[in-house]
Formats: C-alpha cells, structure tokens, sequence
C-alpha cells in the first residue's frame, strides 16, 4: 500500500472521550482517530449508545434503522450519527434499547452473560448496518474484548465486508486481564458455528469461547499500547493464559506506544488552571496551582513539603495494594497526598479512612476532569506504581505539566520513565523495578 494512501478506517470500540469514559481507552479513541483524520484518512468511530449519551446533548441525528434476527428473536437497532468535536471524524451510535439505552452504565460487571450479550450484538448490529451507511473500510479497527467478535464475524458470516483481502483488521489489546469467556453456548447466541470457528485456531481457548483470543487469532495485525507491553504479554507472568496464542503470533504483534492529545493537555492554554503557565514558568505557574489546590483541600501551605498526587481508576492493576500495605506510614510521611479516583470499594474505604485519620492525605471519589488538570499542574510528584501498565497516559500527562512521575517498570510506564539515578542526564522521574 503506497505510503500515502488515504485509507478509509473505522474504529470499533465501547468508550470515546468526550461522548463515555472509564479508562483510558476513551482518550486514545477520543484523539488517534482525529490525528489519523488530519493525515487525510476517513476515520469513523462506532460506538454503543449508552444511556448517559443524551440524543439532544450531542445533537445526534439518526442515520439508518435496521431489524436482524439474533439470539433468535428479531432485533431492532437504529444508527446515530455525530462527528467527533473539532474534527471531521463520523461517530456512530448503535441504539438498542433494550441493550445500551436504558442504562448510562458502560460495563456490567459480573453479569458476564448480558455483558456478552449485549456486545456481540453491538459487533453484529454494526456488521449488518455498515453497507446502509456507506462505508466501505479498508482497515477495520478493534479496540479490547468488546469489539473482537467483529473479527470473527469478519471471517465468518460477514466476509463480504472484507472485499475480497482488500479490507484488513487491525486488533488492539489495551488491557489482557479482560478478555470475554464463557461456555460455547455463546456461540449460538452469536450465530456462529460451533464447527467453523470452535477451533484451537479461532475462538476455543481452554474448552471456553474467548473473544480477546478470537481477536488475536483473527486479526491480521495485533497491537498493543506499548512496546514493553508487546513483549511482557508473551510471559506467563503478563499473559493472563494467552502467552502462548501470543508469542505463536508474534510476527504479528507490535507495540505502538500510547500517546496524549497535546491540545487538551496543555499547561500554557488550559482554562481549568489557577494559573497557566509554559516550560520556562514552571516553578512560579506550579506554585500557584499548588497553592490554589491545598487551600482546595484544606492543606497546609509548607513550601518544602512535596504535593504527590494520584489520579485513577481504583483497581488492583494500578497497584494500589502497595499502598495499602504502607498505609499507617503514609499519613507520617513528610509530604502531602491528593488521591482523585473511582473504582474498587476497599481502595475508596481506603482512602477514606487515611484521609479522616491523617492530617497530609485527602480523596475526593469521584470523576472530575477539570479536576484532574488542576492536579496535575499542581503536582510536584505523580504516583503510578501499576502492578502491570499496558501503556498508561498519566505518567505522560504528568510530564507534560512538569509533574515528576513515581512508577513501577513495567509497560508503558518502563517504556517512558527512565529513573534519574540510573540516568541523571535523561532521567524524567522515579522508578522501581521489583514490585
Ligand atoms: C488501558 C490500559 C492503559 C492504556 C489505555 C489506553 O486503560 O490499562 O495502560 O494506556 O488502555 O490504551
């Protein structure tokens, strides 16, 4: 394919920023879509229509209704159509009610059975619906377990699609841990069969359907968010089980790091600052922004004292259970810690609990994003200890506004921290290789 070919992509994911967040995987479908837009490619995006994506909100106007039978009862779905802001890249929506709309909730947790349910017919839906739009792809991209039953319906029941090879499907793995099993029932449920794709070369892994592996295995490339990462997932230690499934493809799979939208994170330009500020007015533009968030949080004002921050899920991956185990020491320590987050139960009690104890530690539960930049330019250390990090966007973030990351080497986060005593010249933060 020539160099500069102008492709026609479409990316197929659960989360786009600014429309549903959870994790990071919104940044990345929020922003590499409208880079690879203003390289001239026709980029377009589809996603579920969850209930939190209000139809007027975002000014969404509907595009195709198609009925299809699955699960053996005939479905309805409708297509809404809006474009990603500040760039030319189409966002699909795929309404069903029953499925996406009723509810703002993006992940079902353990209803392991509906979650599947739900997005295998998002996978066929789009499928069935694509020709209607008027779209044709050249490169079908698959974002993570949810949308990896498109590649085996690309190889199966929705061949077509692929124009003869003309079309491929790139599979990106943001996060191994989840990875879509269950009995081989979901197949039927699918519409898939048994016979063509219940092989150790297409969805069966360990006698269960797998969809993260049917992407693997499907896939004509597969990527993942960093290069650290594309090697470790092909350890035991990395490889939630699929080491092997992966190292047997790995003329296949490439690690292409993480990046951030510099725009959005911009310390000179960002209107959620006290104070903005470019990198020669670091020291002053930081002390400001420090200064603002303590009287926020009602800290005290001790110039030497260091402001560490997190910002998270609160999830055993980002390596939470380390703190726990240091948790009376952290409230003697001769710092100061801001904890923003959502997730795991006892990491929320957690914090709540050091928070009312301790006079240098504070969590706000919740998801704020304005927030989350006030703290990041307020920060004088970014915490980050992941127990494993496919790529991770914070360690950059906290770069960009000249707050120094604390990271475990793992990942991403061993791909873009390089510790300043192993090397004072280049060193950007602080790192630690044993977990
Ligand atoms: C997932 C990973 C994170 C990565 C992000 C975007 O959230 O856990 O490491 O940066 O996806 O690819």
């Amino acid at each position: 394919m020539a160099q500069n070919a102008h492709l026609r992509i479409l990316f197929v994911a659960t989360e786009a920023v600014p429309f549903v967040k959870v994790g990071g995987v919104a940044d990345v479908i929020g922003s590499l879509p409208r880079e690879l837009a203003a390289l001239g490619h026709d980029v377009r995006i589809f996603l579920p229509r969850y209930g939190g994506i209000d139809p007027h909100v975002w000014g969404l106007k509907s595009v195709a209704t198609l009925s299809f039978p699955f699960d053996g009862v005939q479905q309805t779905i409708a297509v809404w159509q809006s474009t990603l802001p500040g760039s030319t890249v189409m966002v699909y929506f795929l309404d069903h009610p029953e499925a996406f709309g009723q509810s703002p909730q993006v992940y079902l947790g353990l209803d392991q059975w509906r979650e599947q349910w739900r997005f295998l017919l998002f996978c066929r839906g789009l499928l069935n619906v694509l020709p209607l739009l008027d779209f044709a792809p050249d490169v079908f991209h698959l974002h993570d377990w949810q949308a990896a039953p498109c590649a085996a319906f690309l190889r199966t029941t929705h061949r077509h699609l692929l124009r003869q090879g003309h079309a491929r499907i790139i599979y990106t793995i943001h996060n191994l841990q989840y990875q879509g099993r269950w009995d081989v029932s979901m197949l039927d449920v699918a519409g898939l069969s048994r016979q063509q794709v219940f092989t150790p070369e297409g969805l069966e892994f360990a006698n269960d359907v797998n969809w993260m592996k049917g992407g693997v295995a499907y896939a004509d490339m597969v990527t993942t968010v960093s290069q650290r990462y594309a090697q470790e997932i092909q350890t035991l230690d990395f490889g939630w089980g699929l080491d092997e499934v992966l190292t047997r493809r790995h003329s296949r799979l490439v690690g292409i790091p993480n990046g951030i939208d510099w725009d959005e994170w911009n310390p000179a330009r960002d209107a959620a600052l006290t104070a903005t500020y470019t990198p020669d007015e670091v020291a002053t533009g930081k002390a400001q922004n420090r200064t603002a968030i303590r009287q926020h949080f009602d800290l005290p004002g001790e110039p030497d004292v260091p402001l560490a921050v997190v910002v998270s899920r609160l999830a055993d991956q980002k390596g939470f259970d380390l703190l726990a185990e240091m948790a009376d020491t952290l409230g003697t320590l001769p710092w100061q810690l801001i904890v923003l987050g959502t997730g795991q139960p006892q990491y929320e009690t957690m914090f709540r609990e050091l928070a009312a104890k301790t006079s240098n530690v504070r969590v706000r539960i919740g998801f704020d994003v304005g927030l989350s930049h006030q703290l990041y330019a307020a920060a004088d250390l970014f915490l980050m200890p992941s127990a494993f990090e496919p790529g991770g966007l914070g360690q950059l973030i906290a770069l960009r506004y000249g707050a120094v990351p604390i990271v475990h080497a793992t990942g991403g986060l061993a791909d873009t921290i390089t510790d300043v005593s192993d090397d004072p010249e280049r060193g950007n933060g602080f790192s630690f290789a044993e977990y």
